[in-house]
């Protein structure tokens, strides 16, 4: 299997699998809401856009952040532990920088599956179990910018499924590679100090802890220009 990374949102590398990383939060955040029983995920780059989507479904829930913070009028943010409980079938959900990316997967590759560390194991199975021999894996970053904590999973996804590693995954494993723990490569990044400074640590260590989820969130169906994910 070829296996590349696009290290960046502005990489805008295509194969028939791709794989979105957000680690911190949005890609652990929508695999810890349906783990927990929410029957779906529907994605918007625009907060307009998850408020009105909430106004015609009705029984739903809105969730997300902006720069770390809830928005305004949502019923919850950004960190996983708040979807833990569910209080409706379906979560509408924009954040800053993982949604986004997710939207503009959809659009461009045939079958797209959310990665975490959260779910490390499940989502490695779930690449190999689509038989493809191409994979890109898709890391969020911060307003563009690389970001470490997506590099890091990237690296990690990448080391565990092995075969044709092109030097963009490479780079991903060596970086991976130079930190001992998950919560080290996540505490080192932009988006673990972004958490730090909005008092958000506990987040990060939820975040990094590997494998104890069972289930990979999968790109459904654009819903207009917004992206419907469920197991
Ligand atoms: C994002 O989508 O930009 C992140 O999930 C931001 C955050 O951690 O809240």
């Amino acid at each position: 299997m070829r296996v590349r990374v696009a290290h960046t949102p502005s990489d805008k590398l295509t194969a028939p699998v791709g794989v979105v990383i957000d680690v911190i939060r949005a890609t652990t955040t929508i695999t810890a809401a349906l783990a927990s029983g929410y029957e779906r995920v529907i994605c918007t780059t625009e907060v307009a856009e998850a408020r009105a989507i909430a106004e015609q479904e009705g029984d739903c829930v809105l969730g997300g952040e902006r720069h770390a913070v809830k928005i305004e009028g949502f019923r919850f943010g950004n960190s996983p532990t708040e979807y833990l409980s569910p209080v409706a079938k379906t979560l509408v959900f924009s954040t800053t920088n993982g949604t986004p990316l997710l939207v503009s997967a959809a659009e461009r590759c045939e079958t797209v599956l959310l990665g975490s560390l959260a779910a490390l194991d499940a989502v490695v199975e779930a690449v190999r179990a689509t038989g493809t021999d191409d994979v890109v894996l898709l890391c969020a970053g911060v307003s563009g910018e690389l970001a470490i904590d997506d590099l890091y999973v990237a690296g990690r996804i990448a080391e565990q499924l092995g075969g044709d590693l092109r030097d963009s995954a490479w780079a991903a494993i060596r970086l991976a590679r130079s930190y001992g723990s998950s919560l080290e490569g996540l505490e080192a990044s932009q988006s673990g100090r972004d958490l730090h400074r909005a008092g958000l640590q506990s987040d990060i260590v939820w975040c990094s802890r590997e494998s104890h989820l069972g289930v990979v969130p999968t790109f459904r169906r654009l819903l207009g220009t917004a992206a419907e994910v469920t197991l």
